[in-house]
């Protein structure tokens, strides 16, 4: 689907189609793009304000585009015993962003989620679709710089 086939699929001035509109919109474009909020603001009748207020509350909205790489850092009650957010800060400090941010040059987008259900191997990220497990500092650390070295 393109962007112009998604903005004929709804009506004009139609403000309860607003976020079916950003979800197909984000599903075009793996995101929402600015042109786009400011475009879907247009199309139905409602100020750019609102539809930034409606991208920002929801977080299955992103702003951004996601990287090549999306790192997803488990933030559940298990995972956080066993130092989830060392696992996360070495990976904020190893790639200059924080979660929910993507690396400039596009490679890499760090995501917190929830329990991801591999609770036994905790702290676990996700890589890719790929599940990484029983994680420290040091070897996501590693593990990381590995993935840097390949692209
Ligand atoms: S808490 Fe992380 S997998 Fe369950």
């Amino acid at each position: 689907m393109s962007s112009e086939s998604v903005y004929k699929k709804y009506p004009k001035n139609e403000a309860s189609n607003l976020i079916a509109l950003l979800q197909d919109i984000q599903e075009v474009h793996g995101y929402l793009p600015e042109d786009d909020i400011i475009r879907v603001a247009k199309h139905a009748g409602v100020p750019t304000s609102r539809v930034f207020g409606v991208a920002t509350f929801y977080n299955q909205f992103r702003l951004t585009p996601l990287g090549k790489h999306v790192i997803r850092v488990c933030r559940g009650t298990a995972c956080h015993v066993k130092g989830s957010l060392d696992i996360l800060q070495t990976l904020e400090a190893e790639l200059g962003i924080k979660a929910g941010e993507t690396t400039r040059d596009l490679q890499f987008t760090i995501e917190t989620v929830a329990c991801i259900g591999a609770c036994s191997i905790a702290p676990v990220i996700v890589i890719d679709g790929k599940y990484y497990g029983g994680l420290t500092s040091k070897s996501v650390y590693k593990l990381i710089n590995e993935y840097m070295k390949k692209d």
